[in-house]
């Protein structure tokens, strides 16, 4: 969208919120992190980077850089990181709008996954679909998600299940990596469901998963993390720590779906296979959490998915933060169960269902969820530095975000790499030579 390579300035927001993490020698703690507000300050971008961070409005003639820039004004409007989305499954086949009906009707979701559908029904399609239509379809989602400021995305596969269509999907999510604009991490989620040829000798799928699916997946290099389903009725803990330690060793590093609906014990298998990150959690327990927090591993929370299981609970956000101090994340889970684009509306949730503050929740869509991805040294934060991946908001503050919520023209600009990738309305852009 914007051609030049000059340097972008964005002069006079109405706040700029940096977050600063402190440099703690241990684990990640919540308390680590602090946000900044700057009031009409600028922000200069540069070769991708965010090379300065003003607390004045720059203008034609004040500018402290002397070569050719871009200068776009943004009064009236709030910068923040560019939106980390930690947790989705943003490539699949088939939508399964009339499961919402199965649902008012009473039926669970493990209910409706034992009828054949469900992820199955899901992986029943994905597998059916070829590459090219995966990318199709991926490439519309991510950019959608770019259009709601979300900058990076983690990607599961795990609707092929067979090695083949799990390899397939893979390879669909790594040509999302290069056509996309967002940053697409990969995660091999084999083990996301037992597929229905396996169901009598599941014991043959998980060997398959071990010594066909994670050596070809690694061997080419398809993912940079190995994730679980650990759940009742899916995969148990021990088949869990067999499959994650099979992939730590192969050099991927561990993600689990923990606790999601019945507490099993994986938030404790997270921290014993130092998972980067540890997701769902809604039925985790005290012993639970502290395990999280003595190994550091991150808790990913995904406020969308219990709202679309119609569940009365929510994870526990509050007492996350309040009593273990654990760097709680947040993510969409984007998936045909729980089809949300948008990190602001998760925001709003996060607010609304599990009582975190706007600035918790910011930090969580952004900083905390960039390290449950490993990548919060480059993004997730607007400091010097930093890659400029950031998000203009038409709103004057932050608070904004879950205040006026479910309002898609929140997002103003969306710049990734420094350079504007998408507008909601054209900016005042003005070119100084
Ligand atoms: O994270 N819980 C397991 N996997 C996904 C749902 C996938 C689906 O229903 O298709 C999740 O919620
Ligand atoms: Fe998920």
């Amino acid at each position: 969208m914007q051609l030049s390579n000059k340097p972008l300035i964005l002069s006079n927001a109405s706040e700029i919120v940096a977050i600063k993490s402190k440099d703690s020698k241990s684990h990640l703690r919540m308390s680590d992190q602090e946000l900044i507000l700057i009031n009409n300050g600028s922000l200069i971008l540069k070769n991708g980077k965010i090379a300065d961070i003003l607390d004045y409005p720059v203008t034609q003639a004040n500018s402290p850089i002397s070569e050719p820039f871009i200068l776009m004004d943004v009064t009236k409007k709030t910068v923040i990181p560019g939106l980390v989305d930690s947790h989705t499954h943003i490539s699949f086949a088939g939508d399964r709008e009339d499961e919402l009906e199965m649902k008012l009707k009473g039926l669970s979701y493990l209910e409706i996954l034992k009828r054949g559908g469900g992820i199955l029904r899901t992986v029943k399609a994905t597998r059916k679909a070829n590459v090219e239509k995966l990318i199709e379809i991926g490439k519309e989602n991510a950019n959608i998600m770019l259009r709601h400021g979300t900058t990076t995305i983690e990607a599961k596969s795990g609707y092929g299940l067979d090695t083949k269509s799990e390899v397939k999907q893979l390879e669909a999510i790594k040509e999302l990596g290069d056509v996309c604009i967002n940053s697409i991490i990969p995660t091999y989620l084999g083990a996301h469901a037992i597929p229905p040829e396996f169901s009598n000798n599941r014991k043959d799928y998980i060997d398959l998963i071990i010594d066909e699916a994670i050596p070809e997946i690694s061997k080419k290099r398809l993912a940079r993390f190995i994730d679980v389903f650990c759940e009742e009725g899916v995969y148990s803990v021990d088949e869990a720590r067999e499959i994650l330690l099979a992939g730590k060793k192969s050099g991927l590093r561990p993600k689990i779906h923990a606790d999601e609906i019945v507490r099993t014990g994986g938030a404790q298998l997270a921290a014993e296979v130092e998972a980067i990150s540890a997701d769902h959690l809604l039925m985790t327990d005290d012993d639970g959490f502290q395990a999280l927090a003595d190994v550091g591993v991150i808790p990913v929370l995904l406020p969308g998915t219990t709202f679309s299981l119609m569940k009365n609970k929510h994870p526990k956000a509050r007492w996350m933060i309040d009593k273990f101090d654990l760097p709680v994340a947040l993510a969409t889970d984007l998936n045909p169960n729980c089809f949300c684009y948008s990190m602001l509306h998760i925001i709003t949730l996060a607010c609304f269902t599990m009582k975190m503050t706007p600035a918790e929740a910011l930090i969580a869509a952004t900083s905390n969820s960039a390290a449950a991805i490993g990548l919060n040294q480059n993004i997730g934060s607007i400091e010097k530095g930093k890659q400029a991946d950031l998000v203009v908001l038409d709103a004057p503050n932050f608070k904004y975000i879950p205040y006026r919520f479910g309002s898609a023209s929140l997002v103003d600009t969306v710049i990734k790499k420094g350079k504007v990738v998408a507008a909601n309305r054209p900016a005042l852009v003005q070119t100084n030579k």
